[in-house]
């Protein structure tokens, strides 16, 4: 498995399994655990959660997985998310976003007790709080920091200009950017956020790489064009999978692009991590990239 690097100590795998589904997966602990373990042999050992993840469920249920064998732990790289918070939550009253210095040191708090570690590899800005005082996120990022609490911080969802506000503030680079990238979501090649990526040296992680599945059951025009370049290109390619052509598109991009694979499926996981293997030239990239357009390029 290719390995990236992101701080002096720090690397992700380039395939990351991530948990936003886990709760609908319906999965026991020993079930979490062998799909852990079989991530673990395959290479792919970052793991992207959210402490919101399935209404504020899914880090406690990794973190009974983990639980059982905690020898696990260091052979795994976990981010988590904060930031967002949710009425299911007790005295929410609406959904909005805080990054107050209040909240990230005490939703890592509670990540940490739920997901049982006493570190976390990365912690993410899950999205853009309007309201940010950029210097609270420095004294937060700080404490948790020298606390030993946390490896090092990254954002989702950020504007380069947003992010680049927050980073002036930071004693140290962000980490990463995870944005929803994907065949059918191409907004990230066009508005600068994978153009900062590669200025900074700073890989981003892609939420979504099958557009949710929607570019396996979707029936819009777009879709519908993607669906046929990618059977054609996967025919070309000696693969029947779709799955692994819309990796290898994404995996080609010189940002790279850290795909979050959101299925609990181990042959999935499996597929995506072949993606690696497969070559994919200059024209099959644009023809799939003209599919999604819907005309030529200029
Ligand atoms: N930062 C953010 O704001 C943010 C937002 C969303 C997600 N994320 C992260 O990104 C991760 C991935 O997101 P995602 O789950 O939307 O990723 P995704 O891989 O684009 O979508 C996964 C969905 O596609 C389905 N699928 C996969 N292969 C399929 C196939 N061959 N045919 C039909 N359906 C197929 C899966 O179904 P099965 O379960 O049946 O395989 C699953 O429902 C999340 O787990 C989370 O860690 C981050």
């Amino acid at each position: 498995m290719e390995r990236v690097q992101l701080t002096e100590d720090l690397q992700f795998s380039r395939i990351i399994h991530g948990h936003w589904r886990m709760a609908d997966w319906q999965y026991g602990s020993q079930q979490i655990l062998r799909v852990l373990e079989e991530c673990l042999e395959m290479g792919v050992t970052t793991m992207d959660t959210a402490d919101i993840y399935g209404q504020y469920t899914c880090e406690s249920l990794f973190g009974q997985a983990l639980a059982l064998k905690p020898s696990l732990r260091d052979s795994i790289e976990i981010v988590t998310k904060c930031g967002i918070k949710l009425t299911s939550k007790e005295g929410v009253g609406i959904n909005h976003y805080d990054s107050s210095k209040k909240h990230i040191i005490e939703s890592v708090e509670a990540s940490l007790l739920n997901l049982h570690t006493d570190y976390l590899d990365a912690v993410l800005i899950h999205r853009p709080d309007v309201l940010t005082d950029p210097e609270e996120v420095a004294a937060a990022f700080s404490e948790l920091k020298r606390a030993g609490k946390v490896r090092s911080f990254g954002v989702s969802n950020y504007t380069p200009s947003q992010l680049n506000m927050l980073q002036s503030y930071l004693d140290e680079p962000l980490i990463t950017n995870q944005v929803e990238v994907s065949l059918l979501v191409r907004d990230q090649f066009e508005n600068g956020t994978l153009d900062q990526a590669i200025e900074k040296r700073m890989p981003v992680m892609a939420w979504s790489p099958l557009a949710g599945g929607r570019i396996f059951t979707g029936e819009d025009a777009q879709t519908l064009r993607v669906q046929k370049a990618l059977k054609k290109t996967a025919a070309e390619m000696g693969t029947e999978n779709m799955d692994q052509v819309l990796y290898a598109w994404l995996l080609k991009h010189p940002g790279k692009i850290m795909p979050i694979v959101g299925s609990g499926k181990v042959k999935r996981i499996r597929a995506a991590v072949g993606a690696l293997q497969l070559k994919m030239t200059k024209e099959q990239w644009y023809e799939l990239w003209v599919a999604s357009r819907g005309k030529p390029v200029d």
